[in-house]
């Protein structure tokens, strides 16, 4: 396969994955490690980006289409054909910064929700890429956000969890058809 493929990003009318929402116990599943990045894991990449960009998302993880994988995708420039996405195989984080910034999320399996969620505002991450090789990424603002919400997803934790403003979150839920004891809320 070649990086073009991965990097097509075009919006299909009928994405070949479906996205599953919040309430569904796919989401809460920890994903298993992959212990081989192969032509199978690499073609779920490929329909991941593909269902991703179509849905006009900037991230992606395998719980969220139903595969109990850790692999997650991120392209921070959907619009950009010449940017290549990120391809995380057991992505893991090895540090995070001791500053915490307050930011702005949504999630593709919570769509129309968004509200303020408090992470590190940097992180080195290390992962596989989509060819097996070892690699480690330091990223901050945005992309540390996008990294850590992704990972997330790899245990089961969605970004509501996170949401201190309870009073919002409630209200967001609601207003977006979404059961708030679909949330299960981070103990600190
Ligand atoms: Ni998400």
């Amino acid at each position: 396969m070649t990086t073009a493929l991965l990097t097509d990003k075009q919006k299909l009318k009928k994405p070949p994955l479906e996205i599953h929402y919040l309430g569904d116990r796919v989401l809460r599943q920890p994903a298993k490690r992959i212990s081989q990045v192969n032509n199978e894991i690499r073609q779920l990449a490929r329909t991941m980006l593909q269902t991703m960009y179509s849905a006009d998302g900037i991230g992606l993880a395998a719980p969220q289409v139903g595969v109990n994988k850790q692999l997650i995708i991120v392209d921070l420039q959907p619009e950009e054909a010449a940017n290549p996405p990120l391809i995380m195989v057991n992505p893991a984080i090895r540090q995070f910064s001791p500053e915490i910034e307050l930011g702005q999320e949504g999630c593709l399996s919570i769509p129309g929700v968004y509200l303020d969620v408090k992470r590190p505002a940097m992180i080195e991450v290390a992962y596989k890429d989509e060819q097996g090789r070892p690699q480690v990424l330091f990223a901050t603002e945005l992309l540390a956000r996008a990294i850590q919400h992704e990972i997330d997803h790899l245990t089961g934790i969605m970004f509501v969890d996170r949401v201190e403003n309870l009073v919002l979150l409630n209200q967001e839920l609601k207003e977006h058809g979404f059961s708030r004891h679909a949330v299960k809320p981070i103990a600190e």
